[in-house]
């Protein structure tokens, strides 16, 4: 097995440590354009091996070269939003990075699965499927494990209970708009509305709605990483173990959920070979009417970079 992680920023370095220190690869390729980090942060990554008892190579490049044969892609390039530039400048500068990126990388890794970490997540896995034209099943956005993992998080917190007994999804874009849904949501089987009152459960939604800026207003000059990497090497994980998980994964949708030509967060099976199967679930009219209105939002990003 062979990974490329593109940026070697927060999310990308610490995806590849994590990569490193599962040795879920023989080889984890750190690509970023900035002179002399990736090489460093690669190095120092692989000088950790002998400790951590992995014998997985690390290499850090600016070019795609070394990417060659890679069996996964995890994209996390991107810009931050700098003073003067709009969502929009963010958009339309980060839509060019990843289409770039991964064209480039597709080119030498013909074969491999994309995950894509890069913001706006819905925008960017769509502009990675057409960058690459490759089928749906083999580029996937990370976000709805990471939407997940924090509401499982706020839960365990709020009952003091293990995070492993908490089984929960959230659907949708990942932004404000992403859905959380409380009837889908158990602790070691029982719902969730049997252990807390409802308005407990609608604060726990509105932080979740809100993780990644509670995060942001806490560091101050940068976003989370530690759980977004933790979320996209739980996905490469699955396609390189063929664990078969069900997982929330943004994917173009071609008819389900009564939604077409617009990447989302939905319920998956992935595996071996990407994404296996769409696992359709009978929605309430609400649960129902916000995934379309979290897919529109979604459409309306698509609409103004296409
Ligand atoms: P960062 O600023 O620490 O790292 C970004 C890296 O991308 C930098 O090292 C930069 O040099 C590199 N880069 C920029 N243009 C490049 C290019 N053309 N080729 C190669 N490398 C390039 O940012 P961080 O914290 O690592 O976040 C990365 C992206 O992931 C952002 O877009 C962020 O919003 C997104 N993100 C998405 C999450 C999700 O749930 N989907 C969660 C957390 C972050
Ligand atoms: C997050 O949710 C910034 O999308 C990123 O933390």
């Amino acid at each position: 097995m062979k990974i490329t992680v593109i940026g070697a920023g927060n999310v990308g370095a610490t995806t590849a440590q994590r990569v490193a220190d599962r040795e879920l690869a023989h080889e984890c390729v750190i690509v970023d354009i900035a002179e002399g980090i990736p090489q460093g942060k690669g190095l120092d990554m692989f000088e950790a091996m002998p400790v951590e008892g992995s014998d997985t190579r690390i290499i850090g490049t600016n070019g795609y070269e070394e990417t060659a044969n890679s069996d996964i892609v995890i994209m996390t390039a991107g810009l931050a939003r700098k003073p003067g530039m709009s969502r929009d400048d963010l958009l339309a500068k980060n839509a060019q990075i990843v289409e770039s990126c991964v064209k480039a990388a597709y080119e030498k890794s013909p074969n491999a699965y994309f995950i894509i970490v890069s913001n706006p997540l819905d925008v960017m896995t769509h502009v990675a499927l057409k960058a690459t034209g490759l089928p749906r099943n083999r580029v996937l956005g990370m976000a709805g494990v990471l939407d997940s993992a924090r509401y499982r998080t706020f839960i365990a917190m709020e009952l003091n209970v293990s995070v492993e007994d908490i089984n929960a999804f959230v659907l949708g874009g990942h932004g404000d708009s992403m859905v959380p849904l409380p009837r889908f949501t158990t602790v070691a089987g029982i719902p969730i509305s049997e252990l807390m009152p409802q308005e407990r459960i609608d604060a726990i939604v509105d932080r979740t709605r809100k993780g990644g800026i509670e995060i942001v207003n806490h560091l101050k000059t940068g976003s989370a990483y530690y759980a977004p990497s933790a979320s996209a090497v739980e996905m490469a994980q699955a396609i390189i173990r063929d664990k078969r998980r069900i997982l929330p994964c943004a994917v173009a949708l071609e008819g389900e959920y009564g939604l077409n030509d617009v990447v989302v967060g939905v319920p998956i099976k992935i595996g071996k070979n990407g994404m296996e199967e769409i696992i359709e679930i009978e929605l309430s009219d609400e649960e129902r009417e916000a995934l379309h209105n979290s897919a529109n939002l979604v459409k309306e990003q698509i609409e103004k970079i296409s």
